[in-house]
């Protein structure tokens, strides 16, 4: 096989066990993650300093199978955008959150690539009918941007789900023209602070929890500057070495700041 076979067969593999893993975190209770030594539901929502108001509007349950990287409504809220993308939405907190806390707010969409995460965020949804208005829930490959008609948006969010991206130069391009010109793009992952072992990123498994896909702070300001955009900051919240869980804001180059 040569060069970009492998490479194509690798993104089909990574896809393929990113949406059976996500799938199957819904329909196993308890068991695929109790072995998991992280925070999960409104334990990790609280230790991430989600406002204590809106975990507890939350139906029971509702958060059970959430996975955001860090809490991105105080930034948000500073930008106060009216259009949002939320990239990687999972079961939808962070869309109806950022309902909740923007009065402007025009329209949301959520994307993401696993059908059973997207049905709990449609069951969410059935208990905030006046948010719900302005969300749309969509089933989409992060991979393939360009494939679906998406309108321009102030604010695109990316909360756990840039690092599952296997090639990000083609995820920046086709995510381009969906930023408006003042917007901008705010992801929360890991960045790598050490190179990780030899071999690691070749083995899809170690892609699935964001780390074999990490890029160091130089690789990663490479490729959003080869893409026409820009890092504007990277703010640091926690350091796990060989990683760093980051706050990363984008936008496009020609923006005055
Ligand atoms: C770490 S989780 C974060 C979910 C959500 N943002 C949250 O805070 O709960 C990563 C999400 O990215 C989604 N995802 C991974 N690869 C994707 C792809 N190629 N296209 C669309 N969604 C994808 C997964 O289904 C999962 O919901």
């Amino acid at each position: 096989m040569n060069d970009t076979l492998v490479k194509k067969h690798f993104e089909q593999q990574l896809n393929l066990a990113l949406q059976q893993m996500y799938d199957k975190v819904c329909s196993c209770e308890d068991g695929l993650l109790s072995p998991v030594a992280i925070d999960r539901g409104i334990r990790l929502l609280e230790n991430l300093n989600y406002p204590q108001t809106l975990i507890e509007d939350l139906p029971p349950g509702s958060s059970d199978v959430a996975f955001p990287c860090a809490n991105p409504l105080p930034k948000i809220i500073s930008l106060a955008p009216r259009t949002i993308l939320d990239l990687g939405c999972g079961t939808a907190l962070d869309t109806l959150f950022c309902v909740s806390s923007l009065p402007e707010l025009q329209q949301i969409t959520g994307l993401d690539a696993s059908s059973k995460l997207l049905a709990k965020g449609e069951e969410l949804l059935r208990h905030f009918p006046v948010e719900a208005e302005k969300i749309t829930l969509l089933q989409a490959d992060l991979n393939q941007l360009s494939g679906y008609r998406l309108e321009t948006s102030e604010l695109i969010l990316m909360n756990g789900s840039f690092n599952l991206i296997y090639d990000k130069m083609k995820f920046f391009t086709e995510l381009f023209p969906l930023l408006t010109t003042e917007g901008t793009l705010l992801i929360y992952d890991f960045i790598l602070t050490e190179a990780l072992p030899p071999g690691f990123s070749h083995e899809v498994d170690n892609w699935l929890w964001n780390i074999g896909g990490a890029l160091n702070a130089e690789e990663l300001e490479k490729v959003v500057n080869d893409a026409g955009l820009k890092i504007v900051e990277i703010n640091e919240i926690e350091r796990i070495d060989p990683v760093a869980r980051c706050e990363i804001i984008i936008s496009h180059k020609k923006r005055g700041n």
